[in-house]
């Protein structure tokens, strides 16, 4: 079995004079939870500048879908770089750009007529989402989840309302956007228990908020990643998604999914709205979807984009060599990626949950496919957050050999590519069971 290559001390010495000019000239608003320089990577291993080689469980988070520099992906990219850079879809046309488009609204769930606006990065599909929702509806008001991360740039992030240190001294953001609770089971919101609660953190929208705050018929949209990504890598029950979405049809106001982190295939499933029986009107992406290439894709129903020239766009969105590590992606998921997520996603999901028998500090573990989360408690009758003892798995982790993230306050997301093999996912359960004993050892 393959196992990490850890030959420094880490971080190793070229390692560590790199950081310390990174220290000197990139922006500190980056959060780097453990020194990795990624020099070269190939699959779910990356190869640091001192020769140590890692086992990647983060994916680059979430978006390496195919493995870091698949051969299909990289051959469609040469050739792609042969023809054409760049040329511009907000002026011109070309092939890639529209064969992409061509092949979204193919896949997207739904029979409707769908059309795609193109971007570079997930801020900018959420972005494009938010501007169309009010250009289409005339509408001015939002719904957002308490829990959410949509982006950094000020229209996305004034939807995200994930840590309040993502919006400080940001404000004023855009008005208009009201957060309404996430089912998050495991904490609930309203210290009820699913199913008797009867989902009553959806329900109330309706039977409270709509009555006594906010009139229906000036909501233009409500925006809800399927599974909370940054927020804590949470899984709602279906009722939850099917009551939002029973409302949005009700008063005309557009469902919005962002499925920029749950979309290409991550949750077994090529967009994770599917498990919950759900067709959104717009759908967000990117990550995924072009293997590490920086594209931004939305998706809306033909009669919902409707807006006219001039009204919205990007010099470098859906660039030529983006587009085509795109579609060679999709078909990679479409011909074996999607199914060995389900299949490594299980066994990933019974690893761990036989850790949890053993394990009192692991409260929580849920996902769907490679998306899985594990919630960390310091006892699991109070459920008292655990967040120093997730930092010390990570790095601890990190010494092993094995790159994982966090995310909400105290949880370990798990989002490796869509190739990983079953020996790749034992040789994590192990380093993850030994990197979490060493806590308490
Ligand atoms: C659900 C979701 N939406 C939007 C974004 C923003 O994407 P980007 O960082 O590419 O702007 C993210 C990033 O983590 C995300 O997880």
């Amino acid at each position: 079995m393959k196992y990490p290559e850890i030959k420094t001390t880490l971080p190793g010495p070229k390692t560590r004079s790199l950081i310390e000019v990174d220290h000197e000239v990139v922006s500190p608003s980056y959060t780097r939870t453990y020194p990795l320089v990624a020099e070269s990577a190939k699959g779910v291993w990356v190869r640091d500048p001192d020769g140590n080689v890692f086992l990647d469980f983060t994916a680059g988070i979430a978006v390496c879908a195919t493995g870091h520099c698949h051969p299909r992906v990289v051959e469609a990219i040469k050739l792609q770089a042969d023809l054409l850079l760049h040329m511009s879809g907000t002026d011109f046309f070309y092939t890639p750009q529209i064969r992409l488009a061509q092949k979204l609204a193919e896949i997207v769930p739904g029979n409707e007529r769908y059309k795609v606006y193109f971007g570079n990065s997930g801020a900018e599909a959420v972005e494009a989402a938010f501007k169309l929702a009010r250009w289409h509806t005339r509408r001015e008001l939002n719904l957002a989840f308490f829990g959410a991360f949509h982006g950094r740039t000020m229209g996305a992030l004034s939807l995200t309302a994930s840590k309040a240190l993502q919006k400080k001294h940001y404000n004023p953001l855009v008005p208009g956007i009201t957060h309404i609770p996430y089912a998050y089971c495991y904490r609930c919101p309203y210290h009820l228990c699913y199913p008797t609660c009867g989902i009553a953190c959806a329900t109330w929208v309706e039977d409270t908020l709509f009555r006594t705050s906010i009139p229906p018929e000036e909501v233009a949209a409500i925006f809800v990643e399927p599974i909370q990504g940054e927020g804590g890598y949470i899984v709602p029950p279906p009722e939850f998604h099917r009551e939002f979405y029973r409302i949005a049809r009700k008063y005309n106001i557009l469902f919005v999914a962002d499925e920029v982190q749950s979309g290409m295939g991550r949750t077994g499933e090529m967009f994770a709205m599917t498990h919950f029986g759900i067709e959104p009107d717009i759908i967000t992406l990117a990550k995924g979807i072009a293997s590490g290439l920086p594209l931004g894709a939305m998706i809306a129903r033909s009669d919902i984009m409707d807006w006219e020239a001039g009204s919205h766009a990007s010099t470098f969105g859906g660039n030529p060599l983006s587009c085509r590590a795109a579609l060679a992606t999709i078909e990679l998921l479409e011909t074996g990626l999607i199914s060995n997520a389900r299949k490594r996603g299980e066994q990933l999901m019974s690893g761990l949950k036989d850790l949890q028998k053993d394990m009192e500090c692991i409260g929580d573990v849920r996902g769907k496919g490679l998306m899985i989360g594990v919630e960390l408690v310091k006892d699991r009758a109070t459920k008292e957050r655990a967040s120093e003892w997730r930092d010390r798995l990570i790095r601890n982790a990190f010494q092993k050999g094995l790159l994982l993230l966090g995310c909400g306050e105290n949880t370990i997301r798990l989002c490796p590519a869509l190739t990983v093999s079953p020996e790749e996912i034992d040789v994590c359960l192990n380093i993850f069971q030994e990197s979490l004993a060493e806590i308490f050892a």
